[in-house]
């Protein structure tokens, strides 16, 4: 089976490879686009981007629930497995892990990661998932602003790219464009808008600039909805 990528809304990702489950970034409880509970979701392998709400909401009830292990920055870890997360493994930036499913790396990123009761949750990151089934090279830009060095990660060779467009906390629209540029992915996938008004934005537009300027294929899917690599 190929490996899959798909949308559960906002920052929440599922990839599915090598029959193994990655979920990224759980926030499905509270998330007013996620098409299941935390509740329903397959997990094997859980990765946190950063400590932002929006992001780890649902991460220790899910590994308790499947025992999937978590990854994460070294602070984002430490607070998941003090909160009861049955395993917890840490990511260094640009450290290449082999694991299971294929390789990850946690790559750079502008933002901020305050954990849910305020404490400091290291610096946020993105993750870049090489799938040992079939060789497919994702990119999750996660919580980020646009930065030139985006390029190097786009020299891997990126079957699919994830990134936000909402603006306000993260990159928006026009800067997603310029990510697509220095990224040059074959795929493309919005996220992080139109989860709440203030990430409210027109993703056909953007997609319409995607495919008129860069040689990616735009992809605007729903939550719950799957995109085979
Ligand atoms: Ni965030
Ligand atoms: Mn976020």
């Amino acid at each position: 089976m190929p490996t899959t990528y798909t949308y559960l809304g906002h920052g929440t990702h599922l990839v599915h490879t090598g029959g193994h489950n990655i979920l990224i970034d759980p926030f499905l409880d509270n998330n007013p686009s996620a098409p299941l509970k935390a509740a329903e979701v397959a997990a094997d392998f859980i990765l946190v981007s950063h400590g932002h709400n929006d992001h780890i909401a649902d991460a220790v009830a899910i590994a308790q629930r499947t025992g999937a292990p978590c990854y994460g920055n070294a602070k984002v870890a430490a607070w998941l497995k003090a909160q009861g997360a049955p395993e917890t493994k840490n990511l260094y930036f640009g450290g290449r892990q082999q694991l299971p499913f294929g390789e990850v790396m946690l790559t750079l990123a502008f933002h901020g990661s305050s954990l849910p009761d305020g404490s400091d949750g290291g610096s946020p990151g993105g993750l870049l998932i090489t799938a040992a089934e079939d060789g497919k090279c994702l990119y999750f830009a996660c919580d980020t602003a646009l930065f030139g060095d985006m390029a190097l990660y786009g020299e891997e060779g990126l079957d699919l790219a994830v990134l936000p467009i909402g603006g306000h906390f993260t990159m928006g629209p026009k800067d997603a464009l310029r990510a697509v540029k220095l990224l040059n992915p074959k795929h493309v996938v919005p996220c992080h808008y139109n989860t709440f008004p203030v990430v409210q934005q027109d993703a056909e537009a953007w997609a319409a600039a995607v495919t008129a300027q860069t040689s990616a294929t735009p992809h605007l899917l729903k939550p719950g909805e799957s995109l085979t690599l």
